[in-house]
């Protein structure tokens, strides 16, 4: 089991004087350990962990607001991030080696089509892919990397659908570290790889899909050179969990209805989950938005477990499942999201639950239509992110959302990730392919419902304006 070895470098770390503790979430566990452990599941049952940081807002949680506003202002580069100006709820002692490219600050936008899409009368998109590297895993690997810095890592690694390792090689370029990242072969977009190549990853290319990457990752966090920088890493956690605090921000403190977002290896809900819950604590909000996680049909096994829950005993998020059947393989054009057995299921699950969420699927015409949509508001991002517009559509069909709800959802990548994708819903030649290589069954295409083709115009004034009549 992975971390035993390398776990407790340096044990003897004063707890008691840390700004929190590492602690296993299986209530029948829930053993703590030092922030210093280098630990990835808890070394006693193989539980995940997470961060319990010793929170407190001095001077109150009106006081604090005004430092994070006062903060917004400032050139310090701590102040600059979007995840080190929330400093008082991350578990760093100072002074933090901080590892930043300047994440987070990203834009919250009005998204007046997508809105009467879903049949809602407003709705606003967070754009996570407007991070340095295009995605939302920016905010998680600046505290991930410099956790590996604090606890003197030689090279960080990680599993990944292609932006977890983006993010992880350009984060640990700017921390002077060895990257390597995990990629399935064949499954990661070209401008996804192409990130890693550039910053300076070993990029190795395995045969098998992004589970069984992620298998490997769990044996390689054995050795004690190794630090492992996936979100079952709680550090990762810790960063993603800031976009909750900056989303409040520009909320101006009015609490959301409805915060949705895409669902693969379950990191995200689970840190959008944790930032809320905390904030809660505080008493800086005064309840929680309904987080609702949405998955691509074809690799949807936490959508398919929660079908099967008897929501009056789970809700709360106590009385969780022991176990979730994994989807062996998993299928989607979203390959962001093309994940059988996410890690973080359980965390991710309590947190819907506690909040009154749901977990649902998706369609593979149903995410590409809505990704069609976003784009129409001139916001655009990729195949994965849009499932939360699809879902949102979905959820307002079946009245879990009410029309005049206020409704967040959360794009994770950003548009020119997966340039072909996009390219081959407008010329309507996207298919999803059917699996099998003997050519016995055929690619399901997906039709191009809000098709945009580029079409041949001869080289002459009277001929554009031609055209542009014609599609007016
Ligand atoms: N959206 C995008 C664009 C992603 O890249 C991912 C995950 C998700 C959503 C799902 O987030 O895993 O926290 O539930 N990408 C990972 C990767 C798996 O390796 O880049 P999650």
């Amino acid at each position: 089991m992975m971390g035993k070895t390398a776990r407790a470098a340096d044990k003897s770390a004063d707890r008691g004087a840390e700004k929190g503790v590492q602690r296993c979430i299986d209530s029948a566990c829930g053993a703590t350990y030092g922030l210093r452990e280098r630990i990835y599941v808890c070394p006693r049952c193989g539980g995940t962990l997470e961060i319990d940081c010793h929170l407190v807002a001095s001077g109150g949680a009106t006081a604090l607001r005004k430092r994070w506003a006062a903060r917004a202002a400032s050139r310090d580069p701590r102040d600059v991030s979007g995840v080190w100006r929330y400093r008082e709820m991350l578990p760093f002692d100072e002074p933090i080696p901080f590892v930043t490219l300047f994440e987070g600050n990203t834009p919250l936008y009005h998204g007046p089509r997508s809105a009467r899409y879903c049949g809602l009368d407003d709705l606003r998109l967070k754009h996570q892919g407007c991070n340095p590297t295009g995605s939302f895993k920016d905010t998680g690997m600046s505290t991930a990397i410099t956790q590996a810095v604090v606890v003197g890592a030689r090279t960080a690694v990680c599993a990944s659908t292609g932006n977890t390792s983006a993010s992880l090689a350009a984060y640990a370029g700017r921390a002077g570290l060895q990257s390597a990242v995990l990629l399935p072969r064949g499954q990661t977009t070209a401008g996804k790889l192409a990130q890693s190549l550039d910053y300076g990853a070993l990029v190795c290319e395995i045969d098998g899909n992004f589970d069984d990457c992620m298998r490997l990752i769990q044996e390689l966090g054995d050795d004690p050179s190794i630090y492992v920088a996936n979100s079952i890493n709680p550090f990762r956690i810790e960063g993603q969990k800031t976009v909750a605090f900056e989303l409040m921000e520009q909320c101006l403190w009015q609490v959301p209805d409805h915060v949705v977002v895409p669902g693969g290896n379950m990191g995200n809900s689970t840190a959008l989950g944790k930032g809320f819950q905390e904030l809660l604590e505080l008493r800086m909000i005064d309840r929680l938005p309904k987080l609702s996680v949405i998955q691509a049909e074809g690799a949807a096994p936490l959508a398919r477990l929660f079908e099967t829950l008897d929501l009056r005993q789970t809700a709360g998020g106590e009385h969780l499942p022991e176990t979730m059947a994994p989807v062996k393989n998993p299928r989607t054009l979203a390959t962001a999201i093309k994940i059988g057995a996410p890690v973080s299921w359980k965390k991710a699950l309590r947190a819907v639950l506690r909040s009154g969420g749901k977990i649902i699927a998706v369609s593979e015409q149903e995410i590409a239509d809505a990704k069609a949509m976003i784009g129409r508001d001139g916001i655009g991002c990729e195949p994965g992110s849009a499932t939360t517009v699809a879902g949102i559509k979905k959820l307002v069909a079946a009245g879990h959302i009410r029309a005049d709800e206020n409704v967040i959802a959360v794009l994770t990548g950003h548009m020119l990730k997966d340039p072909d994708y996009v390219s081959q819903y407008h010329r309507g030649t996207l298919g999803l392919d059917s699996g099998r290589t003997d050519g016995s069954v055929p690619s399901r295409p997906i039709d191009g419902a809000f098709q945009n083709s580029p079409e041949r115009v001869a080289a002459n004034k009277a001929a554009i304006l031609a055209t542009l009549e014609r599609r007016r």
